[in-house]
């Protein structure tokens, strides 16, 4: 299986260009694929920041991430699953409501208008 593996900006190696900024929607999430990869993107309007992580739900491993709706708890920038509706950390992935197992999160730049996404392999 696909090994998705938390990448902090320092360790980044590629900067994966995904797409333009304006083929990404606004306050939700679309899924881009790197390699065998999937990895759902979100986009914050009102902070104007951006998350990646897998798209791939621990749960019952679906790959449905980057349809979940996208919040804030306490500060943290929080995606919802679509299908039973556990809820990750999009700054350490970590599950908030629940016992599952991280997502990956993986760091975000945007350069010129156009959205990277980083890897370290
Ligand atoms: S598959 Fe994501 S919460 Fe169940």
């Amino acid at each position: 299986m696909t090994a998705y593996t938390t990448t902090s900006p320092e360790r980044v190696t590629t900067w994966f260009r995904a797409g333009h900024t304006s083929q990404f929607p606004v306050g939700a999430g679309a899924t881009i694929k790197y390699g065998d990869r999937q990895i759902a993107v979100f986009y914050f309007h009102r902070t104007d920041r951006w998350y990646a992580c897998q798209n791939l739900c621990p749960h019952k491993l679906e790959n449905v991430l980057g349809r979940g709706l996208i919040g804030e708890q306490d500060g943290i920038p929080k995606v919802a699953c679509p299908l039973h509706k556990r809820t990750f950390s999009l700054e350490t992935g970590e599950n908030l409501n629940g016992e599952c197992p991280p997502v990956a999160v993986y760091p975000v730049k945007i350069e010129n208008d156009y959205v990277y996404v980083g890897f370290a392999d």
